[in-house]
């Protein structure tokens, strides 16, 4: 039988992450209490927070921590203001959030995007132009690409003048693993929702990157593995472009690393606020246990950190996906994404999602939202 005892590493880190992560935890104990689940959360410091405690911005206990752990729940780190002198490689967000991506080759993040339907006021589009809703997966490649290919760096090059590099780079491998989550993922939603034919949306820039050539050519050999879902590949700027006009046309996004970290931003403000929005970033299957780091695709929001305005749903569906992804845990996760949807469908709202005009709903807090999600659990 396997155990239901799951250790989990807890990294708050910086910003509002601390006081999302209270909100997290209760819904964790809720779940915990209802499925007779066990969940091990040792708490350990990262980003900013690291950097106090220990002078790292990923302190040497706290990796160990993470490697004994079988997930990591993230919060956020970086707080632009903090020191802008830092060394860039010491920055919480390379030195944190890239190094624990690639210390446990979490190639795979996926970003899940929907809008319900109480909250389409807070799509910035027209309602005619938001078809059926939003309901969209973007698959990001995580460990490669620009964000980590070499030459790196920023050079003298004589007369004054610096030049910077960076470097896209992808092997065949790399892209085969990433559009197999994607083929596999758009598989999943089909027959869990029950929709039509599912669609997987391959980004690139095949017009003029080696790199979009490539891309093109090796998801299009993987996804002839895959007779029953759609292929359709498309240039980036253009996939801007449509999931302004009609963003009911997509169903799972893949895009390598740069491309994902821009179009997801973009998708999620279609989803009304980034606050709503989680993330997976999962390694290899090893054996049985998918290794995962699970944090809100938002960041720290130092403008509202440390005020109790911050809306911790984003964060509390990472946990989610925790347990749906790293613990198999599908009924759990699928009681605490109905949770979420019975708290707004109650009318509770965080600043971010607040609709003055809608007298069903009233603004509340972030730990009210979290008592009000762990209440429904
Ligand atoms: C994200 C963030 C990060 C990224 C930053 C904080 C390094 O924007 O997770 O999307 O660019 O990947
Ligand atoms: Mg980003």
């Amino acid at each position: 039988m396997r155990s239901n005892t799951f250790n989990v590493a807890v990294l708050a880190g910086d910003g509002i992450g601390p006081e999302v992560m209270r909100e997290a935890i209760k819904v964790l104990r809720a779940v915990e209490k209802k499925f007779s689940l066990n969940f091990k959360l040792t708490e350990a410091p990262v980003g900013w927070a690291g950097i106090d405690a220990a002078g790292q911005a990923l302190p040497d206990a706290t990796l160990a921590l993470c490697k004994q752990s079988d997930a990591i729940l993230f919060g956020s780190v970086g707080l632009p203001d903090r020191d802008p002198t830092i060394p860039k490689d010491q920055r919480p967000e390379r030195a944190a959030l890239l190094r624990l991506r690639r210390e446990f080759e979490l190639f795979a993040n996926l970003r899940p995007v929907a809008l319900q339907k109480e909250l389409a006021h807070t799509c910035p589009l027209a309602k005619e132009r938001q078809g059926n809703g939003v309901d969209i997966l973007v698959i990001r490649e995580l460990t490669g690409g620009l964000y980590f290919g070499k030459p790196k760096a920023i050079e003298d090059i004589g007369n004054g003048q610096r030049r910077a590099t960076d470097t896209m780079v992808y092997t065949t491998s790399e892209i085969e693993r990433i559009a197999h989550v994607a083929f596999r993922a758009a598989d999943g939603r089909q027959k869990t929702a029950g929709k039509g034919k599912a669609k997987v949306t391959s980004i690139d820039k095949a017009n003029v990157l080696e790199n979009g050539i490539l891309w093109r050519e090796v998801v299009t050999k993987v996804g002839k593995e895959y007779p029953g879902i759609e292929l359709e590949h498309m240039l980036v700027d253009n996939a801007a472009m449509q999931l302004m006009l009609k963003p009911s046309q997509f169903d799972v996004l893949l895009c390598e690393n740069m491309f994902g970290d821009i179009l997801s931003d973009e998708a999620a403000a279609l989803a009304g606020s980034l606050g709503m929005l989680p993330s997976a970033s999962l390694g290899a299957t090893r054996g049985e246990q998918v290794f995962g780091l699970y944090e809100p695709a938002g960041g720290t929001a130092p403008d509202i950190a440390g005020k109790g305005l911050a809306n911790p749903i984003a964060q509390i569906l990472s946990a989610a996906l925790m347990l749906l992804y790293s613990f198999k845990q599908p009924e759990s996760h699928n009681a605490i994404i109905a949770a979420v949807s019975k708290a707004i469908a109650a009318g509770n709202r965080t600043g971010d999602i607040f609709n003055p005009i809608d007298d069903a709903t009233k603004k509340i807090g972030t730990t009210e939202m979290g008592d009000a999600i762990a209440a429904a659990i």
